[in-house]
């Protein structure tokens, strides 16, 4: 007999398992019963403090609520700071730098989220060259292809620590000390392994990280994230800013700004607070459970689910190798689109990227029962008897 699984008494703490397979974690988590308890606190601080809250959290939320997800990621406190998405991170990391000198390089993977890329070669036009080291087979990227890449003239190396398309998780402790070797900077994109995959930013040495919350950690929308190393503060000077990266934002002082010497340089304008809300109590969950147990799971539920797919004949199209992907999984049917569209259909919520096919996340919350249930109805819509 196998034994129980611990992590399944988090179940009720999400009220859509209820009535669906919710196998889409690698997209939207499901909201935790206690996110709306967060977002009631929200509009109560609002209507009975008003205008005090600045000053009693809200302000400094950018910070407070940046310091749980450092406890995942592995970033000592007061080092991440939450901004709406992160597209606006990676755009106040390349606002760091100047492209117009003869390091303006910035080499990123092929495998990288497009807004990133539409983000760096939009750097062309301040002299930045774009390297995009591409994938052979859409699904990985040879860690010697992008080694190779990295030279005295890149500045900014930009890795999506697990590729949105695949899985595919990238070998990032490698990746960073080659780019120190040269004297660039690094930038890991956390997004699709923050929560599923344990990781060290601190141990792992990247310069930046950039991240979101409606993912695996559960959160609701519009709460990006940004970890920048500590000793980096006091050379870096982010050109996208605003008036909350002031040393003394109520000084209202015109003129060119004065950062703050710490996290807070890294800030705009007002924070997104109600997102803040919304998003804290998934963070708070995945700590409560770990990463390392979540990972643990991930790693024997997306085993099972390749081989059940591969009993029935459907295309894998994520690593094989569990120490090389993270928590989702890829398979390529014909008519990607509308397989999708049915297993919605029948309750079974997943997506499909184009180029890669239908993407299926477990999650901590998930049954094998869910599982064994996925692979057959998607294979039942495949080859219909
Ligand atoms: C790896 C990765 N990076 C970035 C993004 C987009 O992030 P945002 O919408 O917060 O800019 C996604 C969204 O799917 C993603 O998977």
């Amino acid at each position: 007999m196998s034994t129980p699984d611990p992590l399944l008494i988090w179940r009720d703490e999400f009220p859509i398992l209820a009535d669906t397979t919710y196998m889409i974690s690698h997209s939207l988590g499901p909201m935790p019963r206690r996110a709306e308890a967060a977002l009631r606190e929200f509009t109560n601080t609002w209507a009975t403090r008003g205008i005090r809250a600045w000053e009693e959290g809200w302000w400094e939320m950018p910070i407070t609520c940046g310091n749980l997800i450092g406890s995942i990621i592995g970033a000592p406190q007061g080092r991440v700071a939450m901004h709406q998405n992160v597209s606006i991170c990676q755009s106040i990391v390349t606002s760091c730098f100047d492209w117009s000198g003869p390091r303006n390089k910035l080499v990123t993977d092929g495998l990288n989220f497009p807004s990133n890329d539409y983000i760096y070669h939009g750097l062309a036009r301040q002299g930045a060259q774009i390297v995009s080291v591409a994938s052979p087979d859409g699904m990985t990227i040879p860690l010697e292809n992008i080694l190779a890449a990295i030279d005295e003239q890149t500045q900014l190396v930009s890795i999506s620590h697990v590729a949105f398309r695949s899985a595919y998780l990238q070998d990032l402790a490698t990746i960073t000390a080659r780019a120190h070797e040269v004297g660039a900077y690094i930038v890991a994109d956390l997004y699709q392994s923050a929560g599923i995959v344990p990781l060290d930013v601190v141990a792992l040495d990247v310069d930046f990280a950039t991240g979101g919350s409606v993912k695996w950690l559960l959160g609701g929308p519009g709460a990006g994230y940004l970890y920048v190393r500590e000793d980096l503060d006091a050379r870096l000077q982010p050109a996208a800013t605003g008036w909350a990266a002031h040393a003394h934002p109520f000084e209202f002082v015109n003129g060119p700004i004065d950062y703050a010497p710490d996290m807070h340089r890294y800030l705009n304008g007002t924070p997104n607070v109600p997102a803040m809300y919304s998003a804290r109590s998934g963070y708070e969950i995945v700590n409560e459970i770990g990463v390392a147990a979540i990972r643990e799971k991930s790693q024997r539920q997306t085993q099972r689910l390749i081989a059940l797919a591969d009993e029935a004949g459907l295309t894998v199209r994520s690593p094989r190798d569990p120490a090389e992907r993270g928590g989702t999984i890829i398979l390529d049917v014909p008519n990607g689109r509308e397989v999708t569209a049915e297993l919605i259909r029948r309750k079974i919520l997943v997506d499909f990227r184009p180029g890669a096919g239908i993407r299926i996340a477990p999650h901590f919350y998930t049954t094998d029962d869910e599982i064994a249930y996925t692979v057959h109805e998607l294979a039942s819509i495949v080859h219909p008897s």
